[in-house]
């Protein structure tokens, strides 16, 4: 681990101008610097470097960020990765910091077990090269299924011999001890082995035997598993074997071909997301880089996220066959509620993205997957109401399909884009459709609470199970959107700023409170127990309460150098920005006492209108359940809607109050 305040000289002493110099040409331009944005193509310069803020914007992509961001980005490094980048470069020591003898271990282990899997991977490559065997088996079937050599290279395709302990004794005859040779996967203890001792050469064998080698690579390109593939038609033989979860490998994190796909997800803005090993390769041979697979595991939510840091934008392309549609059963549902636009291709006769690229043409594949992706929604919406046509009961379960599917997008702009076109697309009513899809998110979001309603502090509304969490069709997300960014603009640019609030003791008396704003927005906030609904600002939220409540004052630089480029890019754009603006407010910490009365009557009133939004939004919420429900219910929505009633009085003489001319 690099010690913070190494981390904090490096952040101080990386000049954006001189490290995106090195990568680029910078021209002057007024205060700033200006050159062609390495992130997208471009031909005139949109792509702006500013010294005195020490970040970069490019005005054609969108992409911001600080210097270490456009490290990490230009580069492919991780964070710590990108930090000793620029160490080096400035010649600032990075002595880590010292670590327990168990972390030192676990690092050792840890660095054991990626130097294992490096030279397996070369090591099967060079059996397959330079064998007799390798060449005839292992070779000879990539090149049998057309592959050609360019992408066995890059991918590092190789063969296991198949003596079972042919890489056995060749690894431990290149030092590898047999300890590591059984963490990382790569071979299996025996019989002979008894639980407890030392393992020993003669306890382990190869767990890949006689199969096709695919390498599966981390983000960073470090090989960290393995697929196997049989060559064997033997339906009784495992097709492929994988390497097991390990240190060094969490399966439910890694996507196969992600490392060699990151910067044309990027680009494209889009990713294509195959079942299979070859079907990767077939698409990088087709010309399609974007390209992953989830590789012998079912795709998992971290995964989605992982592809999420790229792109929104996903291209399903299962096989049509009954595994290919349950995977896709599943998986949809995951990628929408993490907020993707999900597009689907379908192959005909079951082929899968590989066996069709064989098929057919380089340019009727490209075109096909060019021309022929539907967005899921609509595709489902027009085939459902095919399948329902004239039978009113049929009808109403296919609108529970898909409004079940609807209703699981989080941002309420898009959720509204489609109720509309489903409504159109199915000659359906669109409040009819609207009323059922905000019936499964209020039941959904009320599971969601009771589940969690012993972690949370009560909403100060009494005995019902009112949150405060979800915004209504009839409120426009835009303007939650902008009270939400206000709110992290205060927090982030002044929230270290001191403002005395009135508050109570224990007898109920007043008395002046001196605390940061930032710890004011959070007490209001957790005091109704609100959460930002916008992901990014949620995220942001939570590191800042987190930092906080270990006794840290998180500062701006914190979020703008951070690691998530959603994150800082939000920073550079929104909070840098606006310093600009308010110029006649000076950064904390020197405000005059006449602007931190204005920078508090700025956050109450935000916070204010921010609560009675919210309050609309239930009491609309409240009002449509009226609607839909049943009798039975009416009563207690009634209830619920009075309360509601009484606290918008409330929030709105407030308001009222801290207006600011
Ligand atoms: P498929 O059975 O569709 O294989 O499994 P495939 O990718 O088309 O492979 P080829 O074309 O026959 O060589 C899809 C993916 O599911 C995982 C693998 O990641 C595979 O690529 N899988 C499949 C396993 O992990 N184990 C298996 O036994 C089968
Ligand atoms: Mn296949």
């Amino acid at each position: 681990m690099i010690p913070k305040n190494t981390v904090d000289t490096i952040l101080e002493t990386a000049r954006v101008e001189e490290v995106i110099g090195d990568f680029i040409t910078l021209k002057k331009r007024g205060a700033n610097l200006l050159g062609l944005c390495p992130f997208h193509g471009e031909k005139t310069p949109s792509f702006t470097v500013s010294p005195a803020k020490n970040i970069y914007k490019c005005f054609g992509c969108g992409k911001a960020g600080s210097p270490v961001n456009f490290i990490m980005d230009q580069l492919t490094l991780s964070y710590p990765e990108a930090l000793k980048w620029l160490a080096k470069k400035y010649g600032i020591e990075v002595v880590e910091k010292e670590l327990t003898i168990e972390e030192k271990e676990a690092q050792t282990e840890r660095e054991s077990m990626y130097i294992v899997m490096s030279f397996s991977q070369r090591y099967f490559s060079k059996q397959m090269n330079e064998t007799d065997e390798g060449r005839s088996v292992g070779l000879g079937y990539f090149l049998q299924r057309q592959i050609p050599i360019g992408l066995i290279d890059k991918f590092g395709l190789g063969y296991s011999l198949e003596n079972r302990r042919q890489f056995t004794d060749d690894a431990i005859q290149a030092g590898y001890k047999p300890k590591y040779l059984v963490s990382t996967g790569m071979c299996i203890l025996s019989n002979a082995y008894v639980e407890g001792e030392e393992i020993k050469a003669n306890h382990i064998f190869d767990r890949y035997a006689g199969r096709v080698m695919f390498p599966i690579h981390d983000v960073g390109g470090r090989v960290v598993g393995f697929g196997g593939r049989t060559l064997s038609n033997d339906k009784k033989v495992a097709k492929y074997i994988n390497s097991p979860e390990t240190d060094i490998y969490n399966k439910s994190k890694v996507l196969y071909g992600l490392w060699f796909a990151k910067s044309a997800i990027q680009k494209n803005d889009k990713c294509f997301l195959v079942e299979g090993y070859m079907d990767v390769i077939a698409m990088h041979q087709a010309g399609f880089e974007n390209v992953v697979a989830s590789s012998g595991t079912s795709l998992t939510v971290e995964q989605i996220k992982a592809i999420h840091r790229y792109t929104t934008n996903v291209v399903v392309l299962y096989d049509g066959d009954e595994a290919g549609q349950k995977a896709s059963a599943r998986a949809i549902p995951m990628l929408l509620e993490e907020g993707m636009n999900v597009r689907l291709l379908y192959f005909p006769n079951n082929d899968d993205p590989d066996s069709y690229y064989r098929k057919v043409t380089h340019d009727e594949f490209t075109e096909y997957v060019n021309s022929k992706t539907e967005d899921f929604l609509y595709y489902t919406a027009k085939k459902l109401n095919e399948d329902s046509s004239g039978d009113p009961i049929k009808k109403a379960s296919v609108i529970k399909t898909i409004v079940s599917s609807i209703a699981l997008i989080p941002d309420n702009i898009i959720r509204s884009i489609y109720v509309k076109e489903c409504a159109r697309i199915m000659e359906i009513d669109e409040p009819v459709l609207l009323a059922e899809t905000n019936k499964i998110r209020v039941s959904a979001k009320k599971q969601a609470a009771k589940n969690t309603d012993s972690e949370t502090v009560q909403p100060a509304t009494e005995g019902n199970e009112v949150t405060y969490e979800e915004p209504m069709q009839d409120e426009p997300a835009s303007v939650f959107e902008a009270e939400e960014k206000e709110l992290l603009r205060l927090l982030l640019a002044y929230g270290n700023a001191y403002v005395t609030i009135e508050a109570e003791d224990e007898n109920l008396e007043k008395f002046d409170l001196e605390i940061t704003l930032g710890e004011y927005i959070f007490f209001e906030l957790m005091r109704d127990s609100i959460k930002f609904e916008n992901p990014i600002y949620s995220e942001i939220y939570e590191e800042y309460v987190n930092e906080l409540s270990q006794q840290r004052l998180p500062n701006l630089t914190h979020f703008s150098n951070h690691p998530n480029p959603l994150i800082s890019s939000f920073v550079v754009n929104h909070v840098h920005s606006n310093y600009e603006l308010s110029s006649k407010w000076k950064l904390y910490g020197v405000l005059v006492p006449n602007e931190i009365q204005l920078l508090k009557k700025l956050t109450q009133s935000t916070l204010f209108s921010y609560k009675a939004r919210k309050l609309n939004v239930l009491i609309n919420e409240s009002n449509e359940l009226l609607k839909i429900n049943s009798h039975d219910k009416v009563e207690i929505i009634l209830k619920e809607l009075t309360t509601l009633n009484t606290m918008k009085q409330r929030v709105n003489k407030l308001l009222g109050r801290v207006v600011i001319k």
